[in-house]
């Protein structure tokens, strides 16, 4: 019954499409919009179906699909086809991400281009360049506040710049990853403009209200993102005389989409930067697209529908795009972003990995991996074609995100074990040579994040003052130990900007007015490229951190186990320092690889009982992939030196 009325109403649509549109050769655009329509829909009727605009609504979206397809370069539409057929292609253990700023890394977007050399000498082939388009001089939120989601900014570079660098790119078989910050606009955005001229239809892009009485009862539910420097959800618009919702910073106002128009135009601007040659885009601050008063305005069930309306949209006219999900959100709830109800992803088909992330620090601070255990084995399981962008750092801060119960399961009390990871990586703790800020404490519900550079955060800094090679050559382990899990673990790994060379904290945040009140900054370096070529000079740290990574990253090339096909089986250990698991060939199963990390400073053996039951019987046979060479052994039993990590695969 629905389909046909999908179906008649697809009719009626192409025939009141515009005569340009139709005229041109739109085979495979009606191909896929035929398969896709019944969902898309679905979808934009269960959103938006009450509305007395619908069809008119559903026109447009067709009309912005038609338009974007028209826009697509036969190269680009010639890559979407090769994907759809090679559709495991994100899968494959053969990427290896990195994210930065274009000038943190670099200059500018045209410096940059200067430097791709360095992600080859490194093997990063895949590229996340953080938002560089339009916005506010002073503060931006790190350019997370857009003025013009069609403008480069012209501090970084123009379009040009970024064509050419996704041209360069895809010749060296490179992924370009770009945001696209779907929440909210900045207020010097042209559509806050015109709200604030008091322009009705321009009001409706966003959460406008003439009092407090309705955002009063949207903030009995409401967590604040930034309590700190931007308590409340809600903004007083002097020129409006008007409240505006404000999620995350008073100069971000979140658009609302329960307005058809402003998905149109989102979507409008997804198909755009898809067509300048963009691979993936990721997608900003998921969880908190749909508002709804008595609930906490993230992870709602519209807010999934919008996502997969985005997916099965961007499907019909750019296929080959991939979404990334960032939703730092609740294991239970992450997992939805890949979508529901379904085999195949449906919405993105890769998210961040928060969990994993937090799991580790808290090995790192407790040097046990009770809770890394208990919180991966909770991590539920993925659909097919959807993988887990697995980082250790990235441009925001660390939040301790983990469940409750998980916590709890280990034996700790979760506000206390929370407060001592804040304390540890804060180097407030006895002994912790961590030397992490404190992020956004909030003292009424007592909760903190965590920011620093990776170097900072697992002692570098601290150690390197002191001079103690034996201590430096612990904190230099422990990055690579981290580094050596999301290299391994299945999904695709993200570095950070300069952790492939330990960058450390960077103080000079504190003296620019605009970054003082935010101290992610910290740990969003500019590469000093003359501190970076003793990468190249023996002996010093930038060249053991930097050669180690680049050497795990070729290997992890090779090393089909290391794809992400649901093939990892967790292995328990009776020593709670080790961390363990096996990853398997999906196609040859008797193709394995044993990963062992040890979380503690102290050296910790391995007996091969454990082993005997996934099918190692022998040590004789095992050779560490990273050394090249038989893993040391004593009493019959494997030696895990501090913060060592092995790759054992068998001859
Ligand atoms: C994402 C970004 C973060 C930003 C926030 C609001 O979480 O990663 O940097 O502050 O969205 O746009
Ligand atoms: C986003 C992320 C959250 C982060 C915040 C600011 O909301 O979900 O984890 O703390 O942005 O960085």
């Amino acid at each position: 019954m629905y389909e046909q009325i999908s179906h008649s109403l697809l009719n009626s649509i192409l025939d009141d499409l515009k005569p340009e549109i139709r005229r041109q050769d739109l085979r495979h655009f009606y191909t896929r919009l035929g398969a896709n329509f019944y969902a898309i829909h679905s979808l934009f009727f269960t959103l938006y179906g009450h509305r007395d605009d619908f069809k008119l609504q559903m026109l447009r979206l067709v009309e912005t699909m038609a338009k974007g397809y028209i826009d697509r370069s036969p190269e680009l539409e010639e890559l979407d086809i090769q994907r759809e057929q090679d559709h495991n292609w994100f899968l494959s253990q053969k990427w290896v991400g990195m994210a930065l700023y274009s000038n943190g890394f670099a200059e500018n977007l045209a410096d940059l281009e200067n430097k791709i050399g360095y992600f080859q000498e490194l093997g990063i082939n895949m590229v996340h360049i953080m938002p560089i388009l339009m916005c506010p001089n002073g503060q931006s939120d790190g350019g997370y506040a857009i003025s013009d989601f069609r403008q480069i900014d012209e501090r970084v570079g123009d379009l040009e710049d970024i064509r050419r660098i996704a041209k360069e790119f895809r010749k060296r078989d490179i992924l370009l990853v770009l945001d696209i910050v779907l929440n909210h606009t900045s207020d010097e955005h042209e559509w806050a403009q015109k709200a604030k001229m008091g322009e009705r239809s321009f009001q409706d892009y966003y959460f406008i209200f003439e009092n407090r009485e309705i955002p009063d009862m949207f903030e009995q539910n409401m967590p604040e993102v930034f309590p700190q420097t931007d308590p409340g959800n809600f903004t007083w618009n002097g020129e409006m005389e008007k409240w505006v919702m404000t999620v995350f910073h008073d100069y971000q106002w979140d658009l609302n989409y329960s307005n058809p128009k402003v998905f149109i135009e989102m979507l409008d601007i997804i198909l755009f930067w898809a067509n300048q040659g963009v691979d993936i885009l990721r997608l900003d601050a998921v969880a908190f697209l749909w508002k709804r008063i008595g609930s906490s305005c993230q992870n709602e069930r519209n807010a999934h529908l919008i996502l997969q309306l985005m997916k099965d949209c961007c499907q019909v006219t750019a296929p080959g795009v991939l979404f990334i999900a960032e939703a730092i959100v609740a294991p239970v709830e992450v997992i939805k972003y890949f979508g529901e109800d379904a085999i195949a992803a449906k919405e993105c088909e890769i998210a961040y990995n928060a969990t994993l992330m937090a799991l580790i620090w808290d090995g790192v601070a407790t040097k046990n991996t009770n809770l890394l255990y208990q919180g991966i084995k909770s991590l539920p399981n993925k659909l097919e074609r959807a993988t887990w962008l697995n980082y250790v750092r990235c441009h925001d801060d660390i939040g301790f995100g983990f469940d409750d119960s998980d916590i709890r399961a280990v034996g700790y009390e979760p506000k206390a074990h929370r407060r001592f990871l804040v304390n540890y990586l804060s180097g407030q703790f006895e002994g912790s040579s961590s030397r992490g800020l404190v992020f956004m404490p909030n003292e009424a519900t007592g909760d903190a994040r965590i920011c620093g550079s990776l170097a900072s955060l697992v002692g570098l800094e601290s150690v390197l003052e002191t001079g103690d090679e034996d201590l430096i050559a612990l904190a230099i382990n422990r990055i690579l130990l981290m580094h050596a899990i999301i290299l391994s673990f299945g999904g695709i790994p993200l570095i950070y900007n300069g952790d492939a060379i330990a960058v450390l904290n960077d103080y000079s945040y504190i003296d620019e007015p605009s970054k003082t009140n935010d101290n992610r900054w910290v740990h969003r370096p500019k590469i000093n490229w003359e501190k970076a070529d003793l990468r190249k000079k023996q002996g010093t740290v930038e060249y053991r951190v930097f050669n180690a990574t680049k050497k795990m990253i070729a290997i992890r090339k090779e090393i089909s186990a290391f794809a992400d096909f649901n093939n990892r089986e967790l292995l328990h250990l009776e020593n709670e320092h080790l961390l363990c698991f096996i990853r398997f060939n999906h196609q040859r199963p008797s193709e394995k690889v044993l990963v062992i990390a040890n979380f503690d400073a102290n050296p910790q053996y391995l007996s091969l009982e454990p082993l005997r039951t996934v099918g190692f019987n022998s040590y004789s046979k095992f050779v560490d992939l990273y050394t090249g060479i038989k893993p040391e052994q004593c009493d019959s039993r494997i030696i895990l030196q501090g913060y060592q990590f092995y790759w054992l695969t068998e001859t």
